[in-house]
């Protein structure tokens, strides 16, 4: 059965047709001769408008015609002299699904606060904001399963529940059964584990990484897409306990294959955005606009979707972290002393550091390689100055660090013992170590934050708002 959506309707409607329609109220304006009743199913930032003459229907049901209410209409579509679309639908029939009390109904026909609407996260996606987001997010999944499928990559389901912690920085959630809540103590007095996950300690995964180098070892090229946790305490506009990656992972690629695959997918999925996600951004371009109207002209910025095609435009700068360091202490903000964290060679980027590099330096995305291995996880590949590995970050403007990734150790012996070096026990990992005992072979991957891919897309200033049921330290009920 094929339902019929406003989306199709506006777009190939004939006047005279006679249809059937569901949806939701977003507003009724009502006189004495007619009614119009603008309708929204979801398929669409657009209304449909329902025109019902008051004589024809009760009284009592059209008074009901609130925002929030669900109908369904069945009509016929007439040429509309409305701006903007092409036809309206004159009722015949109109069936109240769903009522919506007006004096509870929190999303009103008026212009709510993003946080009123996080408060009401339930309910938020029946707004316009939400609903172009949520659109938008779906378009980007879809588009990055397109882009791997069309180039041989193999989509592989990566374990949530695990006993290891991929980035080795401890930032896990532990999973435990509701008996093992109260841990009993042992005879020496410390809580006794053993009743999670059958007697072994485990956690939220918090990065596919490590089973995808192993997928990527014997299938060449593959990725994941799943959720990840942290649980890192960060109350920012930029994290979340619980957010979605997409990790690569391709055996026979260095450094340079790595940035060159990550530059050529964002730019894909700007363009999907730009060819298939149009009116929404344009929507959410406009809702922009309206709120930098506020700020001084010299201090707007640029219009959603000409950023989107700024970057797809732009080839990313590639530059070493060490030459970053170089930059940023010749900065204006860094003589001035404005900026808020260090920096230094060995000190890790924080967001103001990478968005001055990006919005003020370059003015465009930039990759930043080399890291020093101290501030970057056992696997990456050490480079020979025994100093930093072959690391790469993306950094977008508004957002900083989009994309986390490197080249892998691939040298048993030398991962080995850096991994020795920082304590974390190679005998439980002798499943990752056997990938480079059997078969090594030159390696690289990355990680996309796909709610942070989400917020540069459209333009949201906190990643809260593009992820339907954010869970952040202070955010869990449903
Ligand atoms: O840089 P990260 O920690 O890298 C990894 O997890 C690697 N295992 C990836 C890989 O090489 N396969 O995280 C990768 C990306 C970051 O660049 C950022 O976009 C996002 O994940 N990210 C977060 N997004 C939202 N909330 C958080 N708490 C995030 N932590 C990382
Ligand atoms: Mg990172």
């Amino acid at each position: 059965m094929n339902k019929l959506k406003i989306k199709e309707i506006l777009k190939t409607g004939e006047p005279g047709a006679f249809i059937k329609i569901s949806g939701w109220v977003r507003t009724r304006r009502g006189s004495k001769n007619v009614n119009f009743i603008a309708l929204n199913d979801g398929s669409t930032i657009h209304n449909l408008q329902v025109v019902a003459d008051t004589g024809k229907f009760e009284e009592l049901l059209l008074r009901e015609i609130n925002t929030g209410a669900a109908l369904t209409v069945e009509g016929t579509l007439t040429e509309s002299k409305g701006s903007g679309q092409n036809v309206e639908l004159m009722a015949e029939k109109i069936e109240l699904l769903g009522k919506a009390d007006p004096e509870k109904y929190p999303i009103q026909p008026k212009k709510h606060t993003l946080e009123f609407l996080r408060e009401n996260a339930h309910l938020r996606f029946r707004t316009n904001t939400f609903g172009a987001v949520f659109r938008i997010r779906h378009a980007m999944a879809f588009a990055i399963h397109k882009y791997f499928n069309d180039k041989g990559f193999y989509y592989l389901h990566t374990p949530i529940v695990t006993a290891s912690d991929a980035e080795g920085a401890g930032q896990m959630f532990r999973v435990t059964t509701l008996d093992a809540v109260k841990p009993p103590l042992t005879e020496e007095g410390k809580p006794d584990y053993s009743k999670d996950f059958f007697g072994r300690p485990t956690n939220l995964t918090v990065s596919g990484q490590l089973e995808g180098e192993l997928g990527a070892l014997a299938l060449g090229e593959i990725y994941t897409f799943g959720p990840t946790f942290r649980a890192e305490n960060s109350n920012t506009t930029r994290h979340l306990a619980e957010f979605w990656m997409i990790e690569p992972e391709m055996a026979f690629y260095d450094l340079k294959d790595n940035m060159d695959l990550a530059e050529e997918f964002l730019k894909y999925l700007i363009s999907y955005a730009l060819e298939h996600c149009s009116d929404d951004l344009n929507f959410l371009a406009s809702r922009l606009q309206q709120e930098e109207k506020n700020k001084p002209q010299d201090q707007r910025s640029m219009d959603l979707v000409e950023k989107l095609e700024f970057v797809l435009n732009s080839d990313f700068v590639r530059i070493t972290y060490t030459e970053a360091i170089d930059i940023l202490k010749n900065s204006k903000p860094y003589k001035k002393n404005k900026f808020q964290f260090p920096v230094d060679w060995g000190v890790d980027l924080q967001s103001e550091h990478e968005r001055y590099l990006v919005e003020k330096h370059f003015k465009c995305p930039v990759i930043l390689t080399d890291y020093p291995k101290n501030i970057k996880a056992f696997y990456m590949k050490q480079n020979d100055d025994d100093k930093t590995v072959r690391a790469m970050d993306v950094l977008f403007p508004q957002i900083g660090e989009i994309i986390g990734g490197s080249q892998r150790e691939e040298n048993l012996e030398k991962l080995e013992s850096r991994m020795k070096e920082m304590d974390i026990p190679t005998e439980e990992m002798w499943w990752y170590l056997d990938t480079r005992r059997f078969g090594t072979v030159v390696h690289s991957g990355f990680g996309l934050g796909f709610e942070r891919f989400i917020l540069f897309v459209t333009g949201m200033g906190n990643i809260r708002d593009v992820i339907a049921f954010p869970r952040t330290p202070k955010n869990a009920e449903f």
